[in-house]
C-alpha cells in the first residue's frame, strides 16, 4: 500500500497534464537532469558537476512570462514526473540539415523518474503538448523535435504522435563529441 500522499505509478492509463514549470519546480527539474538515462540525452556542463547554482542560472529565466523558451512540468496522476521546453526555432536555432522553418516550434522533453518510463507517459505527452500548442501556437506551420539516432524510445514516441522523421544530422556536444540526431516534423492539429 502506499503510504499516504505518496502516488505510484500502479494504474494502467495514468491522467497525463502538462502545466507551467515554477521555480519551486527546479529542484525536481536539477534530480531529473542528474537521471542517467535524461542524462544521457542532455549532457550538463563539463567538468563540474550539475548543480543547482547552473539549473537556476539557465533554466530560471527561462520561467519568466516573457521568455521565448516555454517550460512545463509532465504530472502523472498528479505527481511530477518530467519537463517539457518549447520554442520557436527562430529564437534558438538547430535542427542542422533540417532547417525546420523559423516559426515552427521545436520541443524537449524527459520523464525524469525512472518508475514512470516505459508506461506509455512519454507518448500521452506528447499528444497533450499537441493539443496545447495547436491553441498557443495557431500560426506554427510546423512542430520540430531532434532525438538522438539511438534513443529508440524518444524517436517512437514521436511516430506514435504523427511526426515523421526526416533529416538525420550531427551536432556537437559540450564535451567535444559528435551526436547524430534525426530530425521529426510534424503538421499542427487544426483547432477552431
Ligand atoms: C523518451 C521518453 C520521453 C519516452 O517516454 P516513455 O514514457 O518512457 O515511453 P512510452 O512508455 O510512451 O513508450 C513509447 C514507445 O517506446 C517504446 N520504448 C520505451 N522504452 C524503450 C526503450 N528503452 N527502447 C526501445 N523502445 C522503447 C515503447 O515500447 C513504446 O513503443 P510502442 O508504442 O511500440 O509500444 C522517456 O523514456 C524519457 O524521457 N527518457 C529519458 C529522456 C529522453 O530520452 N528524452 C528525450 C530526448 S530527445
Amino acid at each position: 500500500m502506499p503510504q499516504t500522499g505518496e502516488v505510484t505509478p500502479d494504474n494502467e492509463e495514468p491522467d497525463v497534464l502538462l502545466r507551467p514549470m515554477e521555480p519551486g519546480d527546479l529542484a525536481h527539474l536539477l534530480r531529473w537532469l542528474l537521471d542517467p538515462e535524461v542524462a544521457r540525452w542532455f549532457p550538463g556542463p563539463v567538468g563540474v558537476p550539475l548543480g543547482m547554482d547552473h539549473v537556476e542560472a539557465e533554466f530560471g529565466p527561462r520561467l519568466d512570462p516573457g521568455s521565448p523558451i516555454r517550460m512545463s512540468v509532465v504530472e502523472a496522476n498528479g505527481r511530477s514526473v518530467g519537463f517539457v521546453q518549447e520554442y520557436r526555432v527562430r529564437d534558438h536555432p538547430g535542427g542542422g540539415a533540417q532547417q525546420p522553418p523559423p516559426d515552427a516550434v521545436a520541443l524537449d522533453y524527459g520523464i525524469g523518474e525512472p518508475a514512470w518510463r516505459g508506461r506509455g507517459i512519454g507518448s500521452r505527452m506528447i499528444e497533450v503538448w499537441i493539443a496545447q500548442a495547436a491553441r498557443r501556437y495557431r500560426d506554427a506551420p510546423a512542430y520540430f523535435a531532434a532525438a538522438d539516432h539511438r534513443n529508440l524510445a524518444s524517436r517512437r514516441v514521436l511516430l506514435r504522435a504523427g511526426f515523421a522523421e526526416g533529416l538525420w544530422f550531427d551536432q556537437p556536444r559540450p564535451d567535444g563529441t559528435t551526436a547524430t540526431l534525426v530530425g521529426h516534423l510534424r503538421r499542427p492539429e487544426m483547432v477552431g
